[in-house]
């Protein structure tokens, strides 16, 4: 088997499934019963959580547990919307968020916030001069993702974190799902007040995610409860999904430069591969603009779903575009927004990859994807 859909999830470590499993079985006791078992559970959750806090350069009282990528954009995006209802009404996104940050600002529209999503360019990327056009006195949010997870396109972040630096009435999200452990991102300095991330992305087990949220920061919380999680997240605690994705944080950054590096070098091997594949259209820019983790490349003539199916029958897997829209018919959103043509869009597949994937992977795949391509071709004909 290739797995070439890291994107859409990552295989989790076998240690994290070691850990996932011991805590399950040993510190079952819930970390909010008051006898000595759920005192012991407290206490691996506290250390979880400082572990994850170390790990990240931030403080543990700024470690608020989530469900995932989708809770964290929903808690941050709405959160902090219900929180600031009073100071302004004014939000800004892009127009190429995932569908868990765009669909909350829906949700926000129709509650009556207004919200600007930016424009992206050819490659994907906000303009910082778009952004600073947009932004006004009664903005309350700024909710930029940092990788987008369909062509790996890296938004200015640093630049918006700046400018917003001295704009104490503004909040500044940053839905870090895709860029972390690919691009680097240092939240105190980037002036971000609220990070989003997902354990399953980078080998941790599903239904697990972090959100950073920068002392100072208030949030109204989505659901109402128990008051665990700073008051922030309330439900009984996934401790062993929690233990499973610190580790899984801990084995991911510890190598994360070689990683970074080794992915930058399978991209360039994959751009270069698909230049001697007819009819290949690269969207993802190939530049330090990407993230080194995603290429996006349309076939033309080809539609995605064929592709991805004849692909399949090599036990090669890859997507069409992102995993959560993936069964809804009609061509990626996002390459629409970087104005790539609807037939175009339709015929583009996805290539996401891992720290583990190999460079012999990648060769096998090429080789795969230009058989399959030609006989496409003549078939499609
Ligand atoms: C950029 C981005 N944000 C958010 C999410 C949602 O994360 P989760 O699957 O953990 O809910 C994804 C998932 O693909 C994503 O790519």
């Amino acid at each position: 088997m290739i797995y070439l859909d890291n994107s859409a999830t990552t295989k989790p470590y076998p240690e994290v499934l070691d850990t996932y499993r011991t805590v399950s079985e040993r510190y079952f006791a819930n970390p909010s019963s008051l006898h000595s078992l759920g005192g012991v559970s407290e206490h691996l959750l506290s250390r979880s959580r400082e572990q994850a806090a170390a790990l990240l350069h931030a403080d543990p009282d700024e470690v608020v547990f989530t469900s995932g990528g989708t809770e964290g954009n929903n808690l941050a995006i709405k959160g902090t919307a219900f929180a600031y209802r009073n100071r302004g009404k004014h939000l800004i996104a892009t127009s190429i968020e995932h569908a868990s940050a765009g669909n909350a600002f829906s949700q926000l529209e129709e509650l009556g916030f207004e919200v600007t999503y930016l424009p992206v360019n050819h490659d994907g990327r906000v303009a910082f001069e778009d952004f600073k056009k947009a932004y006004r006195e009664d903005t309350i949010l700024v909710s930029i993702m940092h990788v987008n997870n369909e062509v790996g396109t890296i938004q200015p972040v640093a630049e918006i974190g700046r400018f917003l630096k001295d704009k104490p009435k503004t909040v500044f999200h940053v839905d870090n799902v895709q860029g972390f452990s690919k691009v680097p991102l240092q939240l105190r300095e980037s002036g971000i007040d609220l990070c989003t991330i997902s354990g399953h992305k980078f080998h941790g087990p599903k239904g697990t995610g972090l959100l950073y949220v920068r002392k100072g920061i208030q949030l109204s919380p989505l659901f109402a409860g128990g008051g665990q999680e700073h008051q922030l997240r309330s439900g009984t605690e996934n401790l062993p999904g929690i233990c499973g994705m610190v580790k899984a944080l801990r084995m991911t950054l510890a190598h994360e430069s070689e990683g970074i590096a080794h992915l930058r070098k399978l991209q360039n091997r994959l751009f270069d591969g698909l230049k001697q594949i007819d009819n290949a259209v690269v969207h993802t820019p190939q530049s330090p603009l990407s993230s080194p983790h995603i290429v996006n490349v349309s076939f033309l003539g080809i539609k995605s779903e064929v592709l991805v199916h004849a692909l399949e029958e090599e036990k090669i897997y890859v997507s069409t575009k992102s995993a959560c829209s993936s069964k809804e018919s009609g061509a990626s959103e996002i390459l629409k927004a970087m104005g790539v043509s609807d037939k175009e869009a339709e015929q583009a597949i996805r290539i996401s990859l891992a720290y583990e994937t190999t460079e012999s992977e990648i060769d096998v795949f090429l080789k795969k994807l230009a058989e399959k391509v030609s006989q496409l071709k003549v078939v499609m004909k």
